[in-house]
């Protein structure tokens, strides 16, 4: 059984495998990730979720993150991810004094991969990070984004843009973190001049409505 779901996912990972000699998900095409009329998961998503995995809760990974584990995992065509040896991921609670994540970075409340990364093509940032790293020179900048309390104060004052690639308006900017201040204080999304253009109901996107939603780590 086990062997049967390993070999049909080979041969669905074969056309990407194929193509990503030049690494990253820039080789693996829009295709690699969504099918358009055979998809296996939520947002048209062409590799089959992996059921198997679990989290360092030892709670089954679900959602989003089961979906980048399709491919990052043993065996996988991509760099195994474990749960067990990893930063927390895969979650529906976070402990708010252990992390304070901006409510944007969460999808449908869970903490995810999503959370740190967009894999898009269009991130430029080291490893999709959701923020510029200075190719993981500056860290620092990063983990302060949901760690502000361990930063200096120079790195937790430091207003960060989290990038996205969820909004076709052309805003890539999801917020701008400033570390030590209350999450509330947070601005939504922010957009640049284009944005301004479209008539209100168009702000409805999907994106914004994850923005909407409530802040993990309410200020105790
Ligand atoms: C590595 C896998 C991966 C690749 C490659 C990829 N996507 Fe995605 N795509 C995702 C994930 C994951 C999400 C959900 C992102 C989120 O919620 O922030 C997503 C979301 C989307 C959405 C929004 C779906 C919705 O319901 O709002 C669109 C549209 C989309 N991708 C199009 C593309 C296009 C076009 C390309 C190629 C240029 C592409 N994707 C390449 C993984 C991928
Ligand atoms: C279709 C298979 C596939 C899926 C699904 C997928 N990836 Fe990847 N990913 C790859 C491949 C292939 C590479 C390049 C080889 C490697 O690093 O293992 C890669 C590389 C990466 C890298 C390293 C990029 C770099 O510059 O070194 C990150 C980070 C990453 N993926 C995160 C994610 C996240 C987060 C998700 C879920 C949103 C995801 N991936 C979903 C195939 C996939
Ligand atoms: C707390 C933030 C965070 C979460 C959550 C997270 N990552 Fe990462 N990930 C990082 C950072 C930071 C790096 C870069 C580490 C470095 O190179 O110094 C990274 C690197 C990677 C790489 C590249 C590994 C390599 O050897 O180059 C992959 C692939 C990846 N992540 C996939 C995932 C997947 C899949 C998930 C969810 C199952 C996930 N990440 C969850 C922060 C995170
Ligand atoms: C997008 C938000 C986010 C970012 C960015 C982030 N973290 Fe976390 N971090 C979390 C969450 C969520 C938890 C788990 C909270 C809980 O236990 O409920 C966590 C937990 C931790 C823990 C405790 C793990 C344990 O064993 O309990 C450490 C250590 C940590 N993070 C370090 C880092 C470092 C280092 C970086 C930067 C490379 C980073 N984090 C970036 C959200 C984040």
């Amino acid at each position: 059984m086990r062997l049967l779901r390993y070999t049909a996912l080979l041969v669905s990972t074969l056309a990407p495998l194929a193509a990503f000699a030049a690494g990253g998900h820039d080789a693996l095409s829009c295709s690699g990730c969504h099918s358009i009329h055979a998809a296996k998961a939520e947002i048209l998503f062409a590799v089959e979720p992996n059921k198997s995995a679990t989290n360092r809760q030892n709670q089954p990974v679900m959602g989003m993150s089961a979906l980048c584990l399709g491919c990052h995992k043993d065996g996988g065509m991509a760099t195994s991810i474990s749960g067990h040896m990893s930063h927390p991921y895969g979650m529906d609670q976070v402990n708010p004094k252990v992390a304070k994540v901006p409510g944007e970075l969460l999808r449908n409340g869970r903490f995810e991969c999503l959370g740190c990364h967009d894999p898009h093509p269009s991130n430029p940032n080291y490893k999709y990070l959701r923020v510029d790293t200075a190719k993981g020179q500056k860290m620092e900048l990063f983990c302060a984004v949901c760690h502000p309390a361990k930063a200096d104060d120079a790195t937790a004052s430091a207003k960060v843009a989290l990038f996205t690639s969820m909004d076709e308006t052309g805003n890539r900017v999801l917020a701008t973190s400033d570390g030590g201040s209350p999450a509330p204080a947070r601005k939504a999304i922010k957009s640049p001049a284009k944005a301004k253009k479209l008539p209100a109901k168009k702000s409805k996107t999907k994106a914004v409505k994850a923005a909407a939603e409530p802040v993990a780590a309410p200020a105790q």
